[in-house]
């Protein structure tokens, strides 16, 4: 009886290895796994070239001639984005919420680049009404803008579950991360299109800070992974409206990178600084990175990226054991967070 089932199941893998309509498939599935691999390897270690991609909205130009607009722009990857934009031939408008550091952070560039402008623009994220929309496109409007940076953004001061989110952090959260990136990018909008108009070889560029908070929907941060996502999706959608301006729209999504909202300090493999960070992000700029199955989306670092490339290629990124695994590390740090606390008290 044994010789004769083990028979049968020889018998029947050999059927099935001998069927060429299974054999063409599975040899099609690895085919075109090995073509993503492949195109993530291009993307991030063939194709990025940083000088190319800055020059491209700064016409070719290093003498300081078109401007940049960086939000939140004195601390983080802001900062970083502002220094590498003004080592780069650009003029930087800085927007924060703090007139002091912005007038420092001024000075500072304007000793170390001597030919550039920085003016500041000090706004508060938290409170951008119309009046305030139609201010900061006046104010722009004096300038030859050809790039936004949209990377002011808050997420939860700690991990918390969103019953017991207060009405003042989930309020402050959308306020920040949707209605000023959406204010602000009205008011800039008009101005690069001017701009990139003056010139047949110029192009513009709006650039906005995505997060794995979105690409993963993330268990007790969930008013940052909502806000996040919402950008994601207003980011791409817009970028077919824009493309006939020759305005470039990016939306960047990272995983953890040291800075006063990570609250990481030390950086690992996994976790750059800002200035790696933002070098892998111009270096892609346009590109794909680790988002192979995105258009007009980034993940520019190259860990964030393979990162992102297996979940997706493995699990897909909605997928609840991923979800799970989500909840339960962020539920350590809220842990940790309130033992902290707890000892403070
Ligand atoms: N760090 C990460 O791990 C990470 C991961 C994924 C995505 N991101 C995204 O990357 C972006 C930058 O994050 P970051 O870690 O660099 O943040 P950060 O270190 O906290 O810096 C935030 C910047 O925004 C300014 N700012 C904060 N609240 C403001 C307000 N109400 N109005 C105007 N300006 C305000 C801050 O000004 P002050 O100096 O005056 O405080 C500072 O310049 C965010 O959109 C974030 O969601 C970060």
């Amino acid at each position: 009886m044994i010789g004769k089932n083990s028979y049968s199941v020889s018998e029947y893998l050999n059927k099935i290895t001998s069927c060429k309509l299974l054999a063409y498939l599975g040899f099609f599935i690895i085919l075109q796994k090995l073509y993503k691999f492949f195109r993530l390897f291009l993307n991030l270690f063939v194709l990025g070239n940083y000088n190319k991609n800055l020059q491209v909205y700064n016409n070719h130009n290093t003498s300081y001639k078109y401007y940049a607009l960086v939000t939140g722009c004195t601390d983080g990857i802001g900062l970083e984005y502002t220094k590498q934009l003004a080592s780069k031939g650009y003029n930087v408008i800085l927007l924060s919420r703090t007139e002091e550091k912005l007038q420092a952070l001024s000075k500072e560039l304007k000793q170390e680049y001597e030919q550039g402008s920085f003016p500041i623009y000090v706004l508060n994220c938290k409170n951008v009404d119309e009046d305030e929309t139609a201010k900061l496109a006046n104010f722009v409007k004096n300038y030859p803008v050809t790039v936004l940076i949209n990377n002011v953004g808050l997420s939860h001061a700690i991990p918390v579950p969103f019953l017991e989110t207060t009405q003042e952090e989930w309020r402050s959260i959308i306020d920040i991360n949707c209605i000023a990136t959406l204010a602000i990018t009205q008011s800039v909008i008009p101005t690069i299109k001017k701009t990139v108009g003056t010139d047949p070889k110029l192009r513009g560029l709006i650039l906005t800070m995505g997060s794995f908070g979105a690409l993963f929907p993330s268990p007790l941060l969930a008013t940052y992974s909502g806000s996040k996502a919402f950008l994601q999706n207003w980011s791409m959608a817009m970028n077919r409206e824009l493309l006939k301006y020759k305005i470039d729209t990016n939306i960047v999504l990272s995983y953890l990178v040291t800075s006063k909202m990570s609250k990481v300090r030390r950086a690992s493999l996994l976790i750059p600084n800002p200035k790696q960070f933002v070098q892998s992000v111009f270096t892609n700029l346009n590109n794909h990175g680790g988002a192979l199955e995105r258009y007009a989306t980034c993940t520019p670092y190259w860990s964030h990226a393979v990162y992102h490339f297996a979940v997706q290629e493995f699990f897909g990124c909605y997928n609840g054991i991923v979800n799970l695994i989500n909840y339960k590390f962020h539920l350590s740090i809220r842990q940790r967070a309130l033992k902290k606390k707890s000892k403070q008290n």
